[in-house]
């Protein structure tokens, strides 16, 4: 696990620095009226939190803009999308110990095997059909759709850190993720060790 937490915090340094020109994040797209899961103050405070926890580097696919990867609105918090084209796998680079990011970062190759960011929209693909004890049990215990007999969730996913939001701050951020707008994307499922063989042609 330390090993764990030692990827997650180079990776969320490298795309701080990548992500210093996209601020994307800030902008309000919560309801005016209050919805399903939370009311309108409980949403925007969880909107903020999500805004400075930059969830969105990894869970919204990017296209590349002027100064570098820009949120692209209707796919957001929509994870890494089903059929995106990858650059070519880098075996070598890989195995000399080196971390790669797709270009948008919804998915990560390192050495636990290849990931793919969840969808955390509202739609039912994503946590729509979620409870907020199950979504608690990813940030709190790192258990993959926040279910007891699953699979730890891979880097880099960075749970530990989100482990010390409290409970109330937990809430309001599944209020907020739940009165986005839904993004039908069935997630990829993640490739675990060995990293995938490269593609063919
Ligand atoms: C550095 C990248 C990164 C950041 C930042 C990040 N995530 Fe994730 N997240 C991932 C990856 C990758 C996965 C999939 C891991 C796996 O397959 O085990 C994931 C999985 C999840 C899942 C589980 C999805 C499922 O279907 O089981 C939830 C929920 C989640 N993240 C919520 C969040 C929230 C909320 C934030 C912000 C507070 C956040 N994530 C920030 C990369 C990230």
């Amino acid at each position: 696990m330390r090993k764990t937490v030692i990827i997650s915090a180079m990776a969320l340094a490298a795309i701080s620095f990548m992500n210093a020109c996209n601020n994307q994040a800030a902008e309000s797209t919560a309801p005016k009226e209050a919805v399903a899961g939370g009311t309108e103050d409980k949403i925007k405070e969880g909107e903020r939190l999500v805004a400075s926890l930059d969830c969105e580097i990894c869970h919204s696919p990017k296209r590349m803009g002027p100064k570098g990867p820009e949120v692209i609105p209707e796919l957001r918090f929509g994870g890494h999308q089903a059929g995106t084209e990858l650059p070519p796998y880098d075996e070598k680079t890989v195995k000399s110990g080196w971390v790669l990011f797709a270009p948008d970062f919804t998915s990560v190759i390192g050495p636990w095997g290849q990931s793919y960011s969840g969808n955390i929209s509202s739609d039912s693909t994503g946590i729509g059909m979620w409870t907020e004890e199950q979504f608690k049990k990813v940030l709190r215990e790192g258990k993959f759709k926040g279910l007891d007999n699953n699979r730890p969730i891979l880097p880099p996913m960075p749970w530990e850190a989100y482990k010390n939001l409290t409970d109330e701050e937990i809430s309001k951020v599944f209020a907020f993720l739940k009165s986005t707008k839904p993004v039908k994307n069935v997630v990829p499922t993640a490739k675990m060790n060995p990293p995938p063989p490269p593609p063919k042609s």
